[in-house]
């Protein structure tokens, strides 16, 4: 770990339960005692937030490389102004997506050049990695059961789109060292017990 705290990201495709896995462990963390930053991507900052309105809202148009952009440009200052912050505080910083969001959504699902991808993340990351990713699996028929009311800019691209962006995340889950994978058809409370258990084991000394 090259910094005081403990970085956690949460990832997975959309409908998959990874906000509510947030703040549930995010919940329990603090009622032990844990110094507890949450945020999201995109977002996290007001300047983050301006962007993500940009990027989610139906009736902009925006080009694959604009989009990438945004996502980068959004997470350069979300690191910059409250996670490094944060994580140099020794705080624990949950963070719902991060980079391999952009590989899968951007890279996988708008066919963008993975190395130029992975190049941007890391700029705008300043390198910055996670020190355990809580990874979710969904799969197409319990993501179709999970349907929403109200979808965003994203949510609104094609079946074909989500697929790729769907199997994109399973290979590069497959590919991760330090990825802990959470089935998303099991129960909320199934779920929140065995990332609370893994998270203490990994925190353990912290
Ligand atoms: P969410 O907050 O509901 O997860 O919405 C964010 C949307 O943005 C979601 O559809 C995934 C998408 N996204 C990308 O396409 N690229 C990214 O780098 C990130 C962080 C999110």
């Amino acid at each position: 770990m090259s910094q005081k705290g403990f970085f956690i990201l949460f990832e997975g495709p959309d409908r998959s339960g990874k906000t509510t896995q947030v703040n549930m462990l995010s919940g329990f963390l603090k009622e032990n005692g844990f110094k507890v930053i949450v945020t999201r991507e995109p977002g996290g900052t007001e300047v983050s937030e301006k962007i993500r309105d940009l990027l989610l809202d139906p009736k902009n148009k925006i080009s694959p490389l604009c989009e990438l952009f945004l996502y980068e440009a959004s997470r350069a200052q979300h690191v910059f102004e409250k996670i490094k912050p944060a994580l140099d505080e020794g705080h624990i910083v949950i963070c719902d997506r991060f980079t391999i969001a952009t590989e899968a959504y951007q890279g996988y699902g708008r066919n963008i050049d993975l190395k130029t991808v992975r190049l941007l993340n890391d700029i705008a990351t300043m390198g910055l990695k996670p020190d355990l990713v809580i990874g979710f699996d969904i799969s197409d028929e319990e993501y179709k059961k999970r349907k929403r009311n109200e979808v965003d800019r994203i949510e609104m691209e094609s079946d074909k789109f989500r697929e790729r962006v769907n199997s994109a995340y399973s290979h590069i889950f497959r590919e991760m060292k330090n990825v802990f994978l959470v089935d998303a058809s099991k129960s909320v409370e199934d779920i929140h017990e065995k990332i609370k258990k893994e998270v203490l084991k990994r925190i353990n000394g912290f």
